[in-house]
């Protein structure tokens, strides 16, 4: 009976992302369809991802379903529309551009809604329910192919996949705007070893990278960070400077660790003789994580040429903060 519900919840998402899709096509949606092409979208992209639109009208979607018969319990719990004793019925999305969002088995578990222009918020997703888990699922991951490439690319945002897509990088995903979880780095973990992280490059994506990257090694997977300044995104990259120098960006990617070390880097006045000495702490400890002392040597010999101080130096500080935790 349980799962009877779930797929009933499924076939109504199916339903809906339908109804999205037509209205898309129609003179209804017209402004969503010139919103996705003035951001260049073709398409074949827009059939490809199922883009749609959710009209203006406050009960458009629930009219539709339940004339279809699902009945009003479901079309609650599938999170579409809220139903109310003062309210009546509403439909969740309004006047949006509609991302339906798929699992692996290509079954539609939730979306996502933009708006057209400035309002707030910008995106609207649909609530967890009984099907939609955001934290184990990915944007793009039924779409991705990875054979010929062999890694994933992980970034933030819908737009984003989209794009990556369509400049003919498909094997990239998005983590649906929450912050990366394990479970999400284990299904990756099915499909590839290796993850290029392209956030975006303001403070927020950049934290957001320096939270993914022990996740994705905790998962066993490599993480390299691909550098999309002075673009935001890998969306804006590609409009501004094509799929050429994006697969450029590619091949330039940082080691995981070193990105992290720059971070650092940046966060401390380096003609500052105190701010440097705190920077070479930090990074001391940093370095506790190779627990390997082949491993653990290579970058600290790294680091070391790079910010032009004696190895054994660095060593030392490195290995002072390793017997305080023994
Ligand atoms: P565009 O402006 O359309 O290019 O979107 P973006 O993907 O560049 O947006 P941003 O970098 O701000 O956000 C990244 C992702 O976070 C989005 O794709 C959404 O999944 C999510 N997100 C952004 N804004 C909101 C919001 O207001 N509410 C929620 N719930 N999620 C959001
Ligand atoms: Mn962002
Ligand atoms: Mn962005
Ligand atoms: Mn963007
Ligand atoms: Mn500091």
């Amino acid at each position: 009976k349980k799962a009877d519900f779930k797929s009933r919840l499924l076939e109504v998402n199916k339903e809906a992302a339908k109804y999205f899709y037509v209205q898309l096509k129609s003179d209804r949606g017209k402004p969503a369809h010139d919103y996705l092409t003035n951001r260049q979208l073709s398409e074949e992209i827009i059939v490809k991802f199922g883009l749609g639109y959710s009209n203006k009208y406050s009960d458009d979607l629930y009219q539709y379903l339940k004339q279809k018969g699902y009945e009003d319990n479901l079309l609650k719990e599938s999170g579409l529309v809220t139903i109310d004793e003062a309210k009546g019925a509403n439909d969740k999305f309004w006047n949006r551009v509609m991302f339906p969002i798929m699992d692996v088995n290509n079954r539609v578990i939730g979306f996502g809604g933009r708006v057209m222009g400035d309002g707030m918020p910008k995106y609207l997703n649909s609530p967890e329910t009984k099907i939609f888990d955001k934290s184990r699922n990915l944007y793009g991951l039924n779409l991705a192919r990875i054979s010929r490439k062999n890694y994933i690319i992980l970034c933030e945002g819908y737009m984003d996949v989209i794009a990556l897509h369509q400049a003919g990088f498909n094997n990239a995903v998005a983590s649906l705007g929450t912050a990366f979880t394990g479970l999400q780095a284990s299904l990756l973990k099915r499909y590839t070893d290796e993850v290029f992280l392209s956030y975006d490059s303001d403070g927020a994506g950049t934290k957001a990278a320096l939270r993914a990257i022990p996740i994705l090694k905790e998962a066993g997977l490599t993480a390299k960070v691909i550098d999309m300044r002075p673009y935001k995104d890998p969306d804006e990259f590609i409009k501004a400077l094509g799929k050429e120098e994006y697969e450029k960006r590619i091949e330039q990617a940082k080691n995981s660790f070193y990105f992290e070390i720059e971070v650092l880097e940046r966060e401390h006045d380096m003609s500052d003789p105190e701010e440097k000495t705190k920077f070479f702490n930090e990074t001391a400890q940093k370095l506790l994580v190779f627990k390997e002392e082949i491993e653990r040597n290579i970058y600290i010999e790294a680091i070391a040429r790079k910010y032009n101080i004696a190895f054994e130096d660095l060593r030392k500080l490195v290995n002072k903060y390793g017997s305080q935790i023994v």
